[in-house]
């Protein structure tokens, strides 16, 4: 049995557009069992499904515009709810803004849970937007994958799933660009807010997939 299964964790992955949050994330989730809530998923399966969240968020995804934080915040609230939080979480993408920060730490108290880490993966501007520029999405389940690592026009790899791939519209150059300076502007202050409560981890998130795995598995690494 693993040490992971007498840890219970919550985890935040900060870190820019295409850092590869939503990639560790998936890796993390499976390897601790704990669940994995990226905001942008749970936005993009509302956007699917038509729903009025769907339909509201569209417009703010689309423009590379953060979604009032109001509405993130109760998504999560729910979202943290369920079962599958059992044994804790990692989010992706959650929380954006220090007013995001300040709500989730009164929903986790009230929970009477706290955070274990905030693992920040740092990755130079220009990867940055490589990665975006390369990224394969699936339109039914959401994996991503480099363009480097698939024939093109080959379907969804991952476990059973063949859905289509196709490139998210806000890949778009412009768009990208945009997202880029909201998370300068808006999320990055969040480095020095967990900082400030011992909570930051720095992890170097170029490399391969793989090695970056490596160090956030030694960062995240059981104590008890
Ligand atoms: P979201 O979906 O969270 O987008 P994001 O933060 O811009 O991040 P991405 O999903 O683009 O990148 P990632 O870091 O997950 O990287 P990935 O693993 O895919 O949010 C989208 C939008 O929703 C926001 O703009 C906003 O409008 C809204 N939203 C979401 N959350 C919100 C919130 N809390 N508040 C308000 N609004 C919110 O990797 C990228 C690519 O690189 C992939 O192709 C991957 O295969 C590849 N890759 C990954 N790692 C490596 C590696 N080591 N080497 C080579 N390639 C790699
Ligand atoms: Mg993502």
């Amino acid at each position: 049995m693993s040490t992971s299964m007498h840890c219970w964790r919550g985890i935040i992955l900060l870190g820019g557009p295409g850092s590869g949050k939503g990639t560790q994330a998936t890796l993390l989730a499976q390897k601790l069992g704990v669940a994995h809530i990226s905001t942008g998923d749970l936005f993009r399966q509302n956007i699917k499904l038509e729903t009025p969240l769907g339909k509201l968020a569209k417009a703010y995804i689309e423009k590379g515009e953060l979604v009032p934080d109001d509405v993130t915040v109760s998504l999560v609230q729910e979202r943290l709810k369920r079962p599958d939080c059992a044994n804790g979480f990692i989010l992706d993408g959650f929380p954006r803004t220090i007013a995001q920060a300040d709500a989730l730490n009164r929903v986790l108290a009230d929970m009477q849970l706290s955070l274990t880490a905030v693992l920040n993966l740092r990755v130079a501007p220009e990867v940055l937007v490589d990665r975006l520029s390369r990224r394969w999405t699936c339109k039914s389940c959401g994996a991503v994958f480099p363009e480097f690592s698939l024939p093109p026009r080959a379907g969804c790899k991952k476990d059973i799933c063949d859905g289509e791939l196709y490139q998210r519209p806000d890949d778009r150059p412009e768009t990208q660009r945009h997202r880029i300076e909201v998370y300068h502007e808006q999320t990055a202050p969040l480095e020095a807010y967990y900082a400030a409560r011992g909570l930051l981890i720095q992890i170097d998130g170029e490399g391969s997939i793989e090695s970056v795995h490596q160090r956030i598995i030694e960062a995240v690494r059981c104590k008890d």
